[in-house]
């Protein structure tokens, strides 16, 4: 079923918590936000943060501590096979069976949604098509590549054809070129009226894809816009990296002495990799100035790295840590 996009909300959570009572780790802390359906959303976030969690609870296969989670409008704990019937789930680990092969995988989760056969044999081709799995649709599963291996993992999120898709990580590990394929699958699938809520460690990825994208740290959200306006927002524009022959403290000293200039005004210092960082608009316009600067300033580059205005940016000016892949 594809339903129109007439501004129905997809998914709706309001003051989430999940704490594990294992170790009481407070995985999720009073998460709120909605999902509209035909959006692509991602939750970009660093190792632990709390995106697995999150996605578990709202595809129904773990229980928060507190708050509401609602898919389409029925609520994940009370009616939660009203919620599976609009739902697909794409799991951070794999999960298929090994001794069956691409398409007997798909036949197989495609039945225990009851899709007609002939329906769901024809579709099962479809998507292994859209993958580049044609080759492999005969394999076994345990025969296949690690990056198939996920592609299948992806295709049985899929197979039920859900108005709400769950992708856990979808694209960790594949390679470029693959993860491009995905991209346009699931540009594709939005195109259909497909909602999509996909968790990711990639900025690009989340970039690209998404209508919004929601930062999230230590189980809370810090941020939430469309990419263009994070970046807006929180970026600051192009970003310079140095290293310096100098001592980081002596560097350190010289800038907060010159922070009156306009170009140090946004100067930053990147701890975890002794680098400073200085965010400025129009960076290439601006090298061959900022570089009399320093020059004038007695310092000695010995690298320097200029990054275009990025989600990269926008998570290390709201955390003072990267983000790393
Ligand atoms: N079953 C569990 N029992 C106890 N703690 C858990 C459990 N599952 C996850 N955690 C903890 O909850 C926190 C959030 O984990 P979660 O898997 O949601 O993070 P994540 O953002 O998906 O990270 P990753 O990018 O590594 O997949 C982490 O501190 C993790 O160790
Ligand atoms: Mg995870």
């Amino acid at each position: 079923m594809v339903l129109q996009n007439n501004g129905t909300i997809a998914l709706e959570i309001n003051h989430l918590k999940k704490i594990y009572p294992d170790g009481n780790v407070h995985a999720v802390e009073d998460i709120s936000f909605s999902v509209k359906e035909g959006e692509i959303f991602s939750f970009l976030g660093p190792n632990g943060a709390g995106k697995s969690t999150t996605i578990s609870i709202a595809s129904t296969t773990l229980k928060p501590t507190a708050g509401t989670v609602k898919v389409f409008g029925y609520d994940v704990i009370s009616e939660t096979n009203k919620v599976r019937k609009h739902i697909g789930i794409c799991p951070q680990d794999l999960v298929f069976y090994n001794n069956l092969t691409v398409y007997e995988n798909l036949i197989f989760f495609g039945k225990m949604y009851k899709r007609p056969l002939k329906e769901l044999k024809k579709y099962a081709d479809f998507l292994i098509s859209h993958v580049g799995l044609d080759e492999k649709r005969n394999s076994l599963a345990k025969k296949l590549s690690g990056g198939m291996k996920r592609r299948l993992n992806l295709l049985i999120a899929l197979v039920n054809d859900p108005d709400l898709i769950f992708l856990d990580e979808p694209t960790a590990g594949l390679d470029p070129q693959t993860r491009r394929l995905i991209w346009e699958f699931l540009l594709n699938l939005k195109k259909k009226g497909k909602t999509v809520f996909l968790t990711t460690h990639y900025m690009d990825e989340a970039d690209y894809l998404s209508d919004r994208v929601a930062i999230i740290d230590h189980g809370k959200i810090i941020a939430l816009d469309s990419p263009f306006d994070l970046k807006r927002e929180y970026s600051g524009g192009d970003v310079i990296e140095f290293k310096f022959h100098e001592a980081d403290t002596t560097v350190q000293k010289k800038f907060q002495e010159n922070s009156q200039q306009s170009h140090f005004k946004n100067v930053s210092y990147i701890d975890e990799d002794n680098l400073f960082r200085i965010a400025i608009h129009n960076g290439l316009l601006t090298i061959p100035d900022l570089l009399k600067d320093i020059q004038e300033m007695n310092l000695h580059i010995s690298d320097m790295n200029v990054k275009a205005n990025s989600l990269e940016n926008v998570f290390i000016n709201l955390t003072g840590r990267r983000l790393r892949d």
